[in-house]
């Protein structure tokens, strides 16, 4: 009997490995398309044409196939990659794909209509932001000048982005939009701290994003989420500097949809000017919900606001802050955060007037404060959190000091 149980075992920990190995491996591709096929590819050449064209003839393949695109540096003026394709395609990036300084249009790369695909390579994309960031003015001004998003993924489906970095986006770094079971890992995003609007990656009206083991330094959000995020999954990201992980801004239109299920986990932020918060406009036009959505296992380092509810976000005063959100917060958790906060107040939960937040919980909070003001505290409107394990700060209390 036991040593059926036993060889039963050893079947099944083999099917996992198997499995493991399956999972683990590159995707299986028949036909290469190199991009040298496609003109004279020398280092330093425009390849926007030579592009299209593989992509094309990857596309219309009847089996698997990979666009590969060799070591060097080369420019592409605007580059628009949609399906449906015949076949699964794989984009190998081995080098750094330059942006044009002086671009027109909101994009530059996009990937739209496709199932299947997988971008990977190790390669840059090279937004060459550097030039039109004094002109993204954008996070203050209705009118502004729009400046190209690096990396567009609208309606993809079942696809893979892994081992790629985006490099001084001129705006976001990638947008995320109708997308369905899309994961990015191993990904690398990095601008300066003091680059205006370039969020790493947005999410919008997409189901079942993962992002997973990367690493993002950038000027805006580090990952944001929009409305219609739903099934969204972030795990072994490293945040900072950037303006940390957010869900919102939501309750600024009319046709936003829920943001359902989300999970932060086992990530590290540091340096940045907040941590993990959800954010809603007052005086929203339609009523909204946000609901199911965890934080856990996350360290901060050196982090402004650590943890905040902000449903009074209203910045550079585009609304009126005394007529409350109408965006319903339910079922949150904050769970084993650790590390040190830069400002005095760690944890603000500010909940809206009209629809307070229910079902918060809030357990094994443990930071420190790094500054000289005196004391750690949390802020607390119209919420009751439910609290365990450790509380430094006090949540929802009166303030606590620091030793
Ligand atoms: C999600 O996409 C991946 C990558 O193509 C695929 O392996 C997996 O089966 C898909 N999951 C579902 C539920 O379709
Ligand atoms: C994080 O990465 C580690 C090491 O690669 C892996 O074992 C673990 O499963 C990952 N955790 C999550 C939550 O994805
Ligand atoms: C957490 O993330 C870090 C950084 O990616 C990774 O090295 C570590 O293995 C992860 N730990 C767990 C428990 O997933
Ligand atoms: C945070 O920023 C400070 C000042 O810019 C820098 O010296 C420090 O190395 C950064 N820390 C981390 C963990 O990135
Ligand atoms: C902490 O952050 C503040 C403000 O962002 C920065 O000025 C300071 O240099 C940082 N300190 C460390 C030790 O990283």
């Amino acid at each position: 009997m036991s040593v059926i149980k036993y060889s039963s075992l050893l079947v099944i920990t083999f099917l996992m490995a198997l499995l493991s190995f399956t999972v683990e491996s590159r995707s299986h591709v028949d036909v290469i398309f190199h991009l040298r096929k496609y003109g004279n590819i020398v280092s330093g050449a425009d390849v926007t044409e030579a592009l299209k064209d593989a992509w094309n003839d990857a596309c219309a393949s009847l089996r698997p196939s990979a666009v590969v695109i060799p070591k060097g540096t080369f420019k592409v003026r605007e580059g628009e990659f949609k399906g449906p394709c015949k076949s699964p395609v794989e984009v190998r990036v081995r080098g750094t794909l330059q942006a044009p300084k002086h671009p027109h249009g909101d994009s530059w790369i996009t990937f739209a209509y496709v199932d299947r695909m997988t971008l990977s390579g190790g390669g840059v994309f090279d937004g060459q932001g550097k030039a039109g960031w004094e002109k993204n003015d954008c996070h203050k001004h209705i009118s502004c000048a729009r400046l190209p998003i690096s990396l567009r993924f609208n309606f993809i489906t079942n696809s893979i982005v892994r081992r790629i970095t985006s490099l001084d986006s001129k705006n976001f770094h990638v947008n995320i939009l109708g997308c369905n079971n899309l994961t990015f890992d191993g990904v690398n995003i990095i601008a300066p701290e003091d680059s205006p609007n370039t969020d790493g990656i947005h999410i919008g009206r997409s189901i079942g994003i993962s992002i997973l083991k990367s690493r993002i330094a950038t000027g805006d959000d580090c990952i944001s989420l929009g409305d219609g995020s739903k099934r969204v999954k972030i795990t072994n990201v490293t945040c900072g500097p950037g303006h940390g992980i957010s869900i919102g801004s939501l309750g600024k239109y009319t046709n936003e949809e829920p943001v359902e299920g989300v999970i932060v986990k086992n990530c590290t932020i540091m340096n940045t000017t907040n941590g993990v918060r959800i954010k809603t406009w007052p005086a929203s036009p339609v009523a909204g919900i946000a609901t199911n959505m965890h934080f856990l296992d996350i360290t901060m380092v050196n982090v402004s606001n650590p943890i905040l509810i902000d449903q009074e976000y209203c910045p550079w005063n585009q609304c009126n802050r005394k007529i409350p959100s109408k965006i319903k917060i339910n079922k949150v958790s904050f769970k084993n955060i650790r590390g040190s906060s830069a400002t005095p107040v760690a944890v603000k939960l500010i909940c809206s007037s009209n629809l307070p937040c229910e079902e918060v919980k809030v357990a094994n909070i443990d930071l420190v404060y790094n500054g000289i003001k005196g004391s750690l505290t949390s802020e607390c409107m119209n919420v009751k959190p439910i609290i365990s394990g450790t509380q430094n700060p006090p949540i929802c209390s009166s303030s606590y000091t620091t030793k």
